[in-house]
């Protein structure tokens, strides 16, 4: 057996922000209002938007990534000094249209052909999931986008990676998981699923509990990493 392959997945599993969707692409594309500080607001963003579903994880404050994302753009706004009339309003309108990584159609085409089971498990609301995913048209591609507004509680909370284990009907072991984001891998190893960090970001490894099986640096190598 190839030891860089990994046996016996019927489902791949994919987290959505960072790993599907590029969340930079909102700033991006506002970038004639932002200028300079497209990026420091991007990063911005997405840093606290994390921290705030663990925050109010932690403290039992549940409220749908809409409203966290939101929250955490008022923060980045607040904190550059960007308040510049509809600014807000654009950028969370972008949050729903954000660009797919280039090779994530083609890769899931592939997966599907082979016979894979596909599926998103996503911190996202389901209203954000449905309008990001028509938006890349990937919807005829996915067998199921699971939103954690189903369990109540945000990654890396196990009720979470359990959602796609129920909702699939495969075992966890037979489950390989996607993410970009170091923390949801390890976590999602954690529970108990086949796991490929895509470390797009080229981050240092996490010092939580349980390692990936393997480290890919884009999407396009999964296929050749299940056996
Ligand atoms: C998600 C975040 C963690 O899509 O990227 O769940």
């Amino acid at each position: 057996m190839d030891p860089q392959r990994i046996p016996a997945i019927s489902a791949c599993v994919f987290d959505a922000y960072g790993t599907l969707f590029d969340f930079n692409t909102a700033a991006a594309l506002a970038r004639d209002e932002l200028g300079d500080d497209w990026q420091r607001l991007s990063e911005l963003w997405r840093q606290k938007q994390l921290q705030y579903t663990w925050l109010r994880g932690l403290g039992g404050h549940h409220a749908d990534f809409w409203q966290v994302t939101g929250d955490a753009l008022d923060f980045a706004l607040a904190t550059l000094k960007l308040d510049r009339p509809g600014l807000r309003d654009r950028l969370m309108n972008l949050y729903l249209a954000l660009g797919a990584y280039p090779e994530v159609a083609e890769t899931l085409r592939a997966l599907k052909g082979r016979g894979m089971k596909l599926a998103i498990l996503s911190n996202g609301s389901p209203a954000m999931l449905e309008a990001v995913v028509r938006n890349a048209g990937l919807t005829e591609l996915l067998d199921g986008v699971f939103s954690v507004e189903e369990v109540g509680v945000y990654k890396p909370h196990p009720s979470v990676y359990a959602l796609a284990e129920k909702r699939l009907g495969i075992e966890r072991s037979r489950i390989c998981f996607l993410s970009s984001n170091g923390w949801d891998a390890y976590a999602a190893k954690a529970f108990g699923f086949r796991v490929l960090w895509c470390n797009r970001f080229g981050q240092a490894p996490e010092r939580i509990p349980a390692t990936p099986d393997a480290e890919i640096a884009t999407l396009s190598e999964l296929p050749g990493r299940l056996a």
